[in-house]
């Protein structure tokens, strides 16, 4: 049984089909890059599995679980966390509360924050121990809003990874950063993906980081699975080296 299976899933904006009839399924413990050119669906896909938005059509199987009318929240619960093409942290407040936050709300505990000097301890050595897995150790007490901009990209996936999910989606976690860190936030993510057993669906425009990081790459245009399969299959196919081609020409390249 996958970890999750997509089954015609269909959302349209007016009558534009921003995700036009997409199949795809997920083993547990891969990493799966989502890619295509602008506007092809990618982060309305990631919207639908994550709850963010409903689907017009379609099935989203999750865990042995039918989670496709389950609300953000109970979507975290079943293991599904994710992070934002642009960052969504508290920029007022400091790494190791934006983590410790995401924890106390996996635990339901919002409410109480205040009351909860024993758990908060406990909290705050598990969001130490997550901002270290990101490289983040020296920055605990930093405002997110003075982090550097790669550094706020890491620290969203650590927020959505505090959750403990089973299933991380990240949407662009390398855009608007240089390609040396671009690297470096790959490097932590696949570590981080690989260590703790879960699977990843990695939306990136960069090719080179796409083939490098992958265990399967699913290509989107106009709402619909152009292609999918492992890195060696895709750099094979006749339509992936069409787009591709025409990317590279679009960018005067
Ligand atoms: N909330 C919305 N209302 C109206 N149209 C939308 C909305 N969200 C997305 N769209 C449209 O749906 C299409 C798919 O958008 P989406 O953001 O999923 O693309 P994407 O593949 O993530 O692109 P990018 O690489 O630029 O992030 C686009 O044409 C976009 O303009
Ligand atoms: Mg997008």
């Amino acid at each position: 049984m996958p970890l999750l299976a997509v089954e015609g899933l269909r959302k349209s904006f007016g009558d534009h089909r921003a995700v036009d009839g997409v199949d795809f399924s997920i083993e547990a413990q891969r990493l799966i890059s989502l890619v295509g050119s602008n506007g092809a669906g990618k982060t309305t896909l990631v919207n639908l599995i994550t709850g963010f938005l409903q689907p017009d059509e379609g099935r989203i199987v999750f865990d042995g679980q039918d989670v496709t009318r389950l609300p953000v929240y109970g979507r975290i619960k079943a293991g599904i966390a994710r992070s934002f093409q642009l960052v969504n942290l508290f920029d007022a407040l400091s790494v190791l509360d934006n983590v410790r936050l995401a924890i106390f709300s996996r635990d339901n505990k919002i409410h109480q924050v205040m009351r909860l000097a024993e758990r908060d301890r406990a909290a705050e050595a598990e969001a130490r121990e997550v901002i270290g897995e990101f490289g983040l150790a020296d920055k605990w007490s930093v405002a997110a809003s003075g982090l550097a901009q790669g550094e706020r990209k890491l620290l969203d996936v650590a927020v959505a990874y505090a959750l403990r999910p089973k299933l991380i989606l990240l949407d662009e976690p390398t855009s608007g950063v240089g390609t040396r860190e671009k690297s470096f936030i790959m490097d932590r993510v696949e570590a981080v993906v690989r260590s703790g057993g879960l699977s990843a669906v990695i939306v990136e425009h960069d090719m080179d980081i796409v083939f490098k990081y992958s265990d399967r790459i699913v290509m989107m245009h106009e709402g619909r699975v152009l292609a999918e399969g492992t890195p060696q299959e895709i750099v094979r196919d006749e339509r992936v080296a069409a787009m591709l081609g025409r990317r590279e020409g679009e960018r005067g390249e």
